[in-house]
Order: structure tokens, then sequence, then C-alpha cells
């Protein structure tokens, strides 16, 4: 049983996904960095949740994982499906993982948990999937950024059918670690810095995928990358 809201949501991203595809997300490369902080192995089991087009389930199977994602939009699914015959990847909500207990050494949720409407479940199931040693990948968008600040709030911007929504550094620690998840590390994502780099030098910058070291002070950041295990 979907509820209103939830499927407001479900149909914002069912149509986004179908009027602006791939242009709707960050290319290929921007995702390498995820796999990186994690240290994926090869034949680990690797779950993208929310894996919209499957970017992020891309760069699993090019580090040789077992690659799963589910994601609420039907689209995207489909899509994804198309495109990765190799990974397993599921319509479902993430607030109820449709995989057995234990399962995964590494899990990533991009630009995703903040759309999500009950965060505490989310973050129980992807424990509850999750092995004693598995490492977990957040990227989520800061209150105290000054897009949000000024470009959303200001100008009324936030896309509510979307359910965007944005939480400062201590409010995302405060909620992962209520649900007993330790952060092991946290840095800016600089993703916006990289592409205007991109731009300046006509696309000759390409030091992105290795680039763990940050350009920007963490409290300005537009997205947190946190990386969590379980205590
Ligand atoms: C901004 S997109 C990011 C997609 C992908 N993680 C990426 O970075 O390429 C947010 C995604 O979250 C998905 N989503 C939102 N709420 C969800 C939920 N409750 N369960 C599963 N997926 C959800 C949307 O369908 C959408 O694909």
């Amino acid at each position: 049983m979907i509820d209103n809201q939830q499927q407001t949501i479900k149909t914002w991203f069912d149509k986004t996904y179908l009027t602006r595809g791939e242009m709707y997300l960050r290319p290929k490369e921007a995702y390498y960095i995820f796999a990186e902080l994690l240290q994926i192995k090869p034949d680990a089991k690797f779950l993208d949740v929310a894996c919209g087009l499957g970017r992020m389930l891309e760069i699993g199977l090019d580090y040789k994982a077992e690659c799963s994602g589910v994601d609420i939009s039907s689209v995207a699914v489909e899509k994804a499906k198309l495109k990765l015959p190799d990974a397993v990847i599921v319509e479902a909500n993430a607030e109820a993982l449709p995989f057995a207990d234990n399962m995964f050494d590494f899990v990533t949720c991009l630009g995703s948990l903040e759309r999500m409407l009950d965060k505490d479940k989310v973050l129980q199931d992807i424990k509850r999937v999750t092995t004693a040693d598995s490492r977990i990948c957040f990227m989520v968008r800061n209150s105290n950024s000054w897009r949000w600040l000024f470009t959303k709030k200001l100008f009324f911007a936030v896309n509510k059918k979307g359910h965007q929504d944005a939480k400062n550094y201590q409010q995302w620690k405060a909620l992962f670690e209520q649900q007993q998840l330790e952060i092991v590390s946290c840095i800016p994502d600089q993703w916006p810095i990289m592409r205007i780099l991109q731009i300046l030098t006509f696309g000759k910058f390409n030091g992105y995928k290795n680039k763990q070291n940050s350009f920007t002070p963490l409290q300005y950041a537009n997205e947190f990358i946190f990386i969590l295990k379980k205590n």
C-alpha cells in the first residue's frame, strides 16, 4: 500500500526520468569517488539504495562487485534493468528492502535519503540487510550550504513534489547515531567545483576519479558524503 505523499514523490520521479532521462543525473565519472571511499572489493555484495538509472551500479560492476539496486520509480528501474542486465534491480521502497538479512558488504544511497519519508525506517532496513563489517555511504544535502539557503529557500525553489529537503551536519549526525550508525568519515561533496574546473578547462580537467581531499570547507558543502559502519 503506497500513501498519497509517497505516490506524489514516485510520480514526480517517473515523469522526471521520462522527460529528462540521463540528463537529470551527474555523469558516470562523478560516481567513482563513492566506490573509492568505500573501497569496494571484487565479488563483494553491493547494494545501491535509490539507484535511479543505475549510474552507481555501473561503477560497482566496473569494480567487479555483485550488484543490486532498488528504486521507487518504475521508469528508472525499467531503464536501469535494460542497461545493466548483470545487476539485480528491483522496484521497491527503501523503507522495506526486498532482501534477506546480512546480505550486503557495501551500500550506497546517493542524493536520496533527504527525499525519503521515514528515514529511521530506511536506516533500520539498511542495517538489517548489511553484515556486521559493512560500510555504508550516504550523500545527503546540507541545509547550511549557500545554494540551499539562497537559491532554494530564498527564492522558494524547493521542489516539494520530489520531496527535496536538507539538514545540517549536526542533524544528519544525530539521525545516523540514533540508529547506532557510527561515522567513519565525512567529506564535502566536490562535484560542483570539479564541474566548474572541467568547464573552465574545456573538459581537459579529469582529476575527479581519485580526488578525495577537499577544496570546500565541510560547513559550506552542498552535500555531505558520510561513510558509516554499524556499532
Ligand atoms: C536524486 S535521485 C538520485 C538517483 C541515484 N541515487 C543517483 O545518484 O544517480 C533520487 C532517487 O531516489 C529515489 N527515491 C525517492 N524516494 C525513494 C524511496 N522511498 N525508496 C526508493 N527510492 C526512492 C527516486 O526515485 C530517485 O531515483
